[in-house]
């Protein structure tokens, strides 16, 4: 019945083409939780969330999302949650994100003026960097440059933006914050599942770097599940950056060190570079959903603008009367993610290099033009879709989410881009170098290790930032923020980070854990694929390849982290159980 009600909607809502499917179109999709790996992780299906009366973090590691809530209980506001939460994932998650890296956050400060803010410590392109760096004599794209080794890195701003932001926004004292890194670094954890599997996946790449073969291998071996990894030179790091402040990564011993081992190696990243490294304030992309407002990344993430828009497409459609993921609500979602992804292609870059009005992309009148350019009952050729082309990823980078019950949240992504980043550690650091540089597009055409083909608008220019799918993002009901959320997963990022918002808000209102539990999809214009999770039914795919979509199961999936004000009042976290994570609260 709902399902016929959203169809009959959604027909008189379109100018669709009728075509007669070739296969019996089921009714529904049942929910199930097939796609997770809870037995691998040796978790129970009770697993991932905490509640609590005053505030609550989600995040990537178990470690991470407790220091989180550790400074609120000692005095500390959600932003000191967040970079404490923040430096234990670069101990944590040496794979994902840290202080070779970069991030954004979004941020939502009762009484604050203005109350959303957005702030942008994202790696940034060296001052020697230029378009064609990566291209040999013949102008061909020479393999790995841009993705293994020093001339991938690119300026990090992790601790510069931590710092700011501590400043700024905080409350503990900077050492305070620090003290679970330095702590965690020193003492060691045992390591998990996905971090063995990461080791050794990467192995090849990281024995070349003799600072990342000492802390991740033993004899020659890579450390595996269950052994201890303690990282003396991170905790010294991180000990002097707590004594210190940024300048230690500006002027100290930490910036000489990188820029020793930068020189010896045929690096291009300077003293300079590091010493002016500038946190960005931005306005969050905003905007009205259904009574609800979003604030998320804007430019040079793609995040904020394809979410905005996707949502906005799918308020012409009766969301509340869609109780599962039905086989047409899958198909909904495909077209709706096709389309944004060709204009995220073709339009994303560095607002400070490249002069593009966004807010067309979200207009109604544009928004209207989309809606009618979707069939329900036939799926659009990507070759029928104007745009470039993007980027097939796997999971990296890590996110936190918090929120109190004051009215105050945060939502920040951070990241090394691949796993492990360059695999580049300068000796004495202990920390891994981003290759961030892999984001820009080496030439028009060319591909990065993703399979992005780049346009002009994501080229690269001396301290420019490459373009992200990074999407902090948190959705706010008369004022109060009631869902934090983000994801790792590079252009998975995105379309998780969408799906995670319509489940909580629609599809299981009210229901966090379902809503980051549920199976997802992710279709991202090029390479023609509609990736499903495992737990989509046969006769789902056999409906959706009937009308013209291209199924195949996910090859991996984005993971999400998310924390809800309930109606209680009440605050929930949830980690995505696809991977390690923590979810805390008091
Ligand atoms: N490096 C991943 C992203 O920024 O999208």
């Amino acid at each position: 019945m709902k399902i016929s009600i959203f169809l009959l909607c959604v027909l008189s809502l379109l100018s669709c083409q009728s075509l007669t499917p070739t296969a019996p179109r089921p009714e529904k999709a049942e929910y199930s939780e097939d796609h997770i790996p809870l037995e691998k992780w040796g978790r129970s299906p009770n697993c991932c969330t905490a509640q609590g009366g005053k505030a609550a973090v989600a995040s990537g590691g178990t470690y991470a999302s407790q220091a989180g809530i550790e400074m609120l209980k000692s005095g500390g506001n959600v932003v000191d949650a967040a970079v404490a939460t923040a430096f234990v994932l670069a101990v944590e998650r040496p794979h994902s994100a840290g202080l070779g890296g970069g991030g954004f956050m979004t941020l939502y400060l009762k009484g604050k003026k203005p109350q959303s803010q957005f702030i942008d410590f994202r790696e940034t392109a060296p001052e020697k960097a230029h378009r064609d760096m990566y291209l040999d004599k013949q102008g061909e794209v020479i393999p790995d440059l841009s993705v293994i080794g020093p001339l991938s890195v690119a300026t990090p701003g992790f601790v510069p933006g931590l710092y700011e932001i501590h400043k700024k926004f905080g409350k503990l004292p900077w050492r305070k914050l620090l003290t679970p890194a330095v702590e965690l670094a020193f003492r060691g954890f045992k390591i998990y599942p996905s971090l063995a599997a990461h080791i050794e996946e990467k192995k090849e790449c990281l024995l070349k770097d003799p600072q990342a073969t000492k802390i991740l291998f033993r004899d020659k071996s890579p450390l595996k599940e269950g052994d201890t990894l303690v990282q003396l030179d991170l905790a010294n790091t991180l000990r002097r950056i707590a004594q210190n402040g940024s300048k230690e990564f500006k002027t100290g011993k930490t910036a000489q060190e990188i820029v020793r081992y930068m020189q010896q190696n045929q690096g291009i990243l300077s003293l300079n570079d590091l010493k002016n490294y500038r946190v960005k304030y931005r306005a969050p992309i905003s905007g009205q959903f259904k009574g609800w407002e979003m604030i998320s990344a804007p430019p040079p993430s793609a995040g904020g603008v394809l979410i905005l828009q996707m949502l906005k497409v799918l308020e012409g459609f009766p969301l509340e009367e869609i109780s599962q993921n039905t086989p047409q609500y899958t198909h909904l979602l495909s077209e709706v993610l096709k389309r944004a992804y060709a204009d995220r292609s073709h339009f994303v870059g560095d607002p400070e290099f490249v002069q593009v009005d966004f807010s067309k992309l979200t207009s109604d009148k544009y928004i209207e033009a989309i809606r009618k350019n979707i069939s329900l009952t036939k799926a659009t050729p990507s070759s029928e879709i104007k745009g470039g082309q993007l980027m097939e990823d796997k999971t990296h980078t890590t996110h936190l989410s918090v929120i109190d019950t004051e009215g105050n949240a945060v939502a920040s992504t951070l990241t090394i881009n691949d796993i492990f980043g360059s695999c580049v550690v300068a000796p004495g650091t202990g920390i891994f170098l981003n290759d961030e540089m892999d984001d820009f597009s080496a030439k028009p055409g060319a591909s990065n290790i993703y399979g992005l083909t780049g346009d002009k608008a994501n080229e690269i220019q001396p301290l420019k930032r490459p373009a992200s799918s990074m999407s902090p993002t948190i959705l706010i009901k008369a004022g109060v923020p009631v869902l934090s959320v983000g994801a790792a997963g590079g252009s998975r990022i995105t379309t998780s980070v969408f799906q995670v918002i319509l489940n909580d808000l629609f599809v299981f209102p009210g229901d966090l854990k379902k809503a980051v539990f549920a199976p997802r999809l992710h279709q991202q214009w090029m390479p023609e694929f509609l990736d499903l999770e495992k737990s989509y039914t046969e006769s789902t795919k056999t409906y959706l390849e009937s009308i013209g979509e291209k199924t195949r199961l996910a090859p991996w999936s984005a993971i999400t982290q998310a924390v809800h004000l309930e109606s209680d009042g009440k605050v929930r976290a949830v980690f995505d159980p696809r991977d390690e994570g923590g979810a805390s609260a008091y």
